[in-house]
């Protein structure tokens, strides 16, 4: 049997891949920090899941569950991290800039090391991060969000190379979804917004494929080609 962690699985993306890897035959491990929501995804399938509930903010005690988690699963063979956060700073408020980092920034980094670490040991494995989109260009909206994810989208590929310079089977996917339906898609004039079934659909395809990049959903690569092309001089007028 397979064995998965999923670091924010108590809503959203998370969820619904959590019970699309136990559907598929997975033990999956679900982390978050509303421990409620866990309990209540573990009674829905009998067997499939393992709760444990922590904030990845908090360094030490991240590492220690995971640790706790690993045996309790009894081997991991896929690591995916949907936990992440971003709120709308158009004041530039440092609190929430602040809570931004640490989440997506040091909480993301601390977990991503952690499971590479113990891939490499293994000599095998799958990191799976959800970054977004809007890691592609700057926000004038969401400064940190955006920055944050852009972090997770360099640092991804760096773990990507690592692995290929240790010529281990250590696969390392980013998933740049561009609006799904979830508490985290916000501010005006959303468009080709998924439903988080869909979304979550395709991104365990690209999981399955061992796709090192995916967007989702699949027609957001158009836009990423596009975004990325904008010159600075229009892109700072949008
Ligand atoms: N929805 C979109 O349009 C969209 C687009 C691009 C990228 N994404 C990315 O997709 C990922 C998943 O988001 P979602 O859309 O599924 O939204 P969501 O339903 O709000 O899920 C966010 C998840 O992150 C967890 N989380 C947040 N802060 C945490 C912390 N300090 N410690 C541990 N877990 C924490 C939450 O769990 P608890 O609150 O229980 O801790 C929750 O499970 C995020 O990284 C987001 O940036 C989303």
């Amino acid at each position: 049997m397979k064995k998965a962690i999923i670091i924010g699985a108590t809503s959203g993306i998370g969820k619904e891949l959590a019970i699309i890897l136990a559907e598929n035959g997975y033990l999956v491990g679900i982390t978050g920090r509303r421990n409620e929501l866990l309990e209540d995804l573990k009674k829905k399938r009998t067997g499939a899941f393992i709760t444990s509930s922590f904030d990845i903010a908090d360094i030490k005690t991240a590492i220690e569950k995971l640790n706790e988690l690993t045996i309790q699963l009894n081997g991991l063979d896929l690591l995916i991290i949907s936990s992440g956060t971003g709120d709308i700073n158009e004041e530039l408020n440092f609190e929430i800039e602040k809570r931004t980092i640490d989440i997506n920034v040091s909480g993301f980094t601390n977990i991503a090391d952690w499971g590479f670490n113990y891939f490499q040991k293994q000599k095998s494995g799958h990191l799976v991060a959800i970054s977004s989109l809007a890691g592609l260009r700057g926000s004038r909206h969401a400064p940190s969000y955006n920055a944050t994810k852009s972090y997770q989208i360099n640092y991804l590929e760096g773990l990507r190379q690592k692995s290929a310079s240790l010529r281990l089977p250590i696969f390392v996917t980013d998933i740049r979804p561009g609006f799904v339906d979830t508490n985290m898609a916000k501010g005006e004039g959303l468009f080709w917004v998924s439903t988080v079934e869909k979304a979550a659909k395709q991104i365990f395809t690209a999981i399955k494929k061992r796709k090192n990049v995916a967007y989702i959903t699949k027609r957001w690569r158009f836009i990423a080609i596009i975004i990325k092309q904008i010159p600075g001089f229009i892109y700072n007028r949008m």
